[in-house]
């Protein structure tokens, strides 16, 4: 450990082990008061870092925003306490934070995010529960628990004292009666906001600014395969974006659409941007997560397709929202795992997908122009 050499520290001056000294002697014929100076600070840092680890649970916390937990397992909060395991990216994440903020406060027990959860939420929002080191966490008796992706009664009085919440929970049914305060949890942290509202501020539809932002976010990446493949079903196409697009083209005067998605290319090759309504964010290169929901969050209204991304970008945002209804074959086993009314809010609006048209032409895809293709299942 580097915390040996020091023997005494006075300012100014110190007195290093021979070994050390002669280690440090080239770089003290260099500069020699400046070494010294950097020598005892990195030794101080160290010190006070190995130090404060070893008293407390520190959590690895993103600059952005910090939290920093003393939980000794002795004292163990008495009315118990729940948790989540971290599960898929950031908008299961989001699903799986508020599901576990609304159980908590149902069942009156305190609620802990493990520390990988934090550290994918704290740099966007402004989350506010307290995290769990790892540490205690493997010394907690914790009883497993499964959860549905929509809410049940049973959920109202979970047995046991330390729960573990497992399952992909993203759903209104667990949380919206907490609607203001699930808002407040996902509040983004300004400088976020701000980098999103600098690229709406230089929007320009025929040349003036629009007052109305639709956030279009369009989920492909792996759902291109699994869709047809495991769940018999499809994902956005260009016809359904159209439409989505028009709705709000009827409705409002010279919206701006802003398309954020994980597939960038395809939305710049399908989605029609001649009217000179559609912006690609991030100049049309594939943003992070972070930037996407901000930019999304900072529109007045949501076009999205699948995935739970999309999903908590539009309850967040609020405004009119169209989805991809309908995107599995009646027989999919994806209707066992997802209920669409409880991923849905009753007031958006839903747009059926075309389930003959599977994306023509998307890459890797051929086999879907096979009639029979999407019958086929991994399950
Ligand atoms: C731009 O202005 C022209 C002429 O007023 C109008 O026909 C067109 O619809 C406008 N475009 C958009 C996207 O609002
Ligand atoms: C629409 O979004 C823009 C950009 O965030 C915002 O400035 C404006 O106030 C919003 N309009 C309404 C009616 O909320
Ligand atoms: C989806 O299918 C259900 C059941 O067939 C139907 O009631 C509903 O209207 C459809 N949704 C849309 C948006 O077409």
């Amino acid at each position: 450990m580097m915390l040996k050499p020091v023997r005494t520290l006075q300012p100014g001056r110190a007195e290093l082990r021979e070994d050390t000294v002669s280690a440090l002697q080239g770089l003290k014929a260099i500069c020699p008061p400046l070494s010294t100076f950097y020598l005892f600070f990195v030794i101080f840092v160290l010190s006070t870092i190995f130090h404060c680890h070893r008293r407390l649970s520190l959590v690895p916390a993103p600059w952005a925003s910090s939290a920093l937990v003393v939980l000794s397992p002795r004292h163990l909060p008495r009315e118990g306490m729940f948790t989540i395991n971290v599960r898929g990216r950031l908008g299961n994440q989001m699903g799986e934070y508020a599901t576990l903020f609304a159980l908590a406060r149902m069942n009156g027990r305190l609620a802990f995010i493990p520390a990988s959860m934090h550290s994918t939420l704290a740099p966007i929002f402004r989350i506010s529960l307290p995290v769990l080191h790892s540490d205690t966490a493997r010394r907690i008796p914790w009883q497993k628990y499964h959860l549905n992706d929509w809410m049940e009664e049973r959920y109202r009085h979970i047995p046991g004292h330390y729960v573990r919440f497992t399952g992909y929970p993203c759903s209104w049914t667990f949380y919206h009666h907490l609607r203001p305060e699930i808002l407040k949890e996902f509040t983004l942290h300004d400088h976020v906001r701000e980098e999103a509202q600098a690229f709406l501020r230089g929007l320009r539809v025929n040349g003036s600014q629009p007052s109305t932002f639709v956030g279009v976010h369009v989920r492909r990446g792996d759902y291109v395969h699994v869709m047809p493949k495991v769940w018999k079903g499809v994902v956005a196409d260009r016809g359904y974006l159209e439409k989505a697009l028009d709705m709000f083209r009827a409705r409002y005067s010279s919206p701006v659409f802003v398309v954020t998605s994980d597939d960038m290319s395809w939305c710049r090759k399908s989605i029609v941007a001649s009217r000179g309504d559609v912006a690609f964010a991030g100049n049309g290169l594939q943003g992070s997560p972070a930037k996407d929901i901000a930019l999304l969050m900072q529109c007045n209204h949501t076009v999205i397709t699948l995935g739970t991304f999309g999903i908590w970008a539009a309850y967040l945002t609020g405004g009119d929202t169209v989805y991809l209804a309908n995107f599995t074959q009646p027989s999919s086993p994806f209707h066992k795992v997802f209920k669409p009314e409880a991923a849905y809010l009753p007031e958006w609006v839903g747009i059926a997908a075309d389930l003959e048209q599977p994306n023509r032409g998307a890459p890797g895809h051929a086999s879907a122009r096979a009639p029979k293709s999407h019958q086929r299942t991994l399950l």
